[in-house]
């Protein structure tokens, strides 16, 4: 906390060296550390000062993926840090609850500084509706940022894993190795009888489907940018790159289970799913419980006290078609062009069609509510709020879009695919809201 009372942050993206396979040296990027960044804090009414702090030899920026930001202070493409420069965005904390990231967003290279390790959690508190679940930060409340990576013999991070160009273009950079919170083959001693997972894929492509290996029912509390009304009961729970889920999982003394990302299928054709890796099975983290756990409360019955995203009846439409891996609505993204001008505070309704291969998509500065999925009512997990939605080959997503009130005439914000060589290529769109 400084001098004018707002939450202060001094964070510094730097080069470094990492250890994650016994006794290979993996050259790493992180933010105060060597791979991925601190955890930060923020509750509802927050006046947040960051100081991001550029030492890395290229250009780069940060975003803070999920929140309700002024866009010149989003950390998209536009606020680019140079090497040995910084930049200090401020703004204050107003949204409900949730599990937010952020990362790198330089137009052409987010892929590759996401994939050196640059990114951290933000967990959003907000009084009201925060009580009654567990929230002892590392004891029964945990973040868990998993990363897909691949390493070459000599034990670098292999930038080429995906095979030759073109797939890496079409498919992405999917690894075959499996980080948490950047720790490799990683478990965790359960103490309490309640925990909640904030799950976050934070792979570059690769989408995840996660359960538990004895196939235990979870309760989803929350997702991307929100806690969802009512726990909704689950054994499984999909998560395309850049979105969250929060569970909380029950144990009994003595369990020993492993958290499995299963095979996320949905990607489309037989040879599709090879290739997108929906086919792909994991262990992500093993689970041992102590003797002795201490005892949890009831999750409560209700959760979330936030409205429901509801559009107007004469709400605006719009419709954004995903072509190829490098184009939105027929148009590569140009960083001098606008796409879309939104009134502050609108509620909007976008259609996003996916006639291509596998795609995400993900607005920032909003949350936003699935209305269908091909005209079909969405499974439960996709009632909440939510920033990034999966969109499996043909198919169309609708979503009810609440944006923002920060108004600026110039500084733009992104919509984009969330799988980052896509975004990277040039699938993206930037809009206004006036
Ligand atoms: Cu997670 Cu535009 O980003
Ligand atoms: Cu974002
Ligand atoms: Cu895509």
């Amino acid at each position: 906390i400084d001098e004018d009372g707002r939450k202060r942050f001094d964070l510094t993206m730097q080069e470094g060296t990492s250890e994650f396979l016994p006794g290979q040296e993996t050259a790493t990027w992180g933010v105060n550390g060597a791979y991925l960044g601190p955890t930060m804090r923020l509750e509802r009414g927050d006046d947040v000062a960051m100081n991001v702090t550029n030492d890395l030899p290229e250009t780069s920026t940060l975003h803070w993926h999920g929140m309700r930001v002024p866009a010149a202070m989003d950390g998209g493409p536009h606020q680019q840090i140079e090497p040995g420069q910084a930049w200090s965005p401020e703004w204050t904390v107003d949204q409900p609850a949730a599990s937010l990231w952020y990362h790198p967003h330089l137009h052409g290279a987010t892929a590759e500084h996401v994939y050196r390790g640059v990114a951290g959690m933000i967990i959003v508190e907000d009084d009201d509706v925060t009580e009654g679940l567990p929230n002892d930060y590392g004891v029964d409340d945990l973040p868990l940022l998993v990363q897909d990576r691949s390493f070459r013999s000599d034990g670098e991070l292999d930038l080429n894993a995906t095979g030759p160009l073109w797939m890496q273009a079409t498919y992405g950079l999917m690894g075959d190795q499996i980080l948490v919170n950047g720790t490799h083959d990683p478990y965790f001693e359960v103490e309490s009888e309640r925990v909640r997972l904030r799950v976050l894929n934070g792979s570059n492509t690769r989408s995840m489907n996660f359960g538990f290996d004895d196939d235990r029912a979870f309760q989803l509390v929350g997702t991307d940018t929100g806690l969802l009304p009512a726990p909704v009961e689950l054994d499984r729970i999909r998560l395309s790159p850049g979105e969250r889920a929060e569970i909380v999982v029950d144990f009994d003394p003595g369990d020993d289970v492993v958290l499995r990302s299963y095979a996320p299928k949905q990607a489309g054709s037989f040879a599709e799913d090879r290739l997108a890796g929906a086919d792909d099975e994991f262990d992500i983290l093993r689970l041992t419980a102590a003797g002795e756990l201490t005892p949890g409360e009831p999750i409560p019955a209700e959760l979330a006290t936030t409205p429901e995203i509801t559009p107007p009846e004469d709400a605006t439409e719009r419709v954004f078609t995903l072509g190829g891996t490098a184009h939105i609505n027929g148009a590569s993204m140009d960083m001098s062009r606008i796409d879309e001008v939104v009134p502050a505070g609108a509620t909007e309704i976008w259609t996003i069609e996916n006639p291509s291969v596998v795609h995400n998509f993900h607005i920032h500065d909003v949350a936003f509510r699935v209305l269908d999925i091909d005209g079909v009512e969405p499974p439960p997990e996709l009632t909440g709020r939510k920033d990034t939605v999966y969109v499996a080959p043909n198919t169309s997503v609708r979503i009810a879009v609440e944006f923002g009130e920060h108004v600026d005439p110039e500084a733009p914000y992104m919509y984009h695919c969330h799988l980052l060589e896509h975004e990277d290529q040039g699938m993206m769109g930037q809009f206004l809201v006036v």
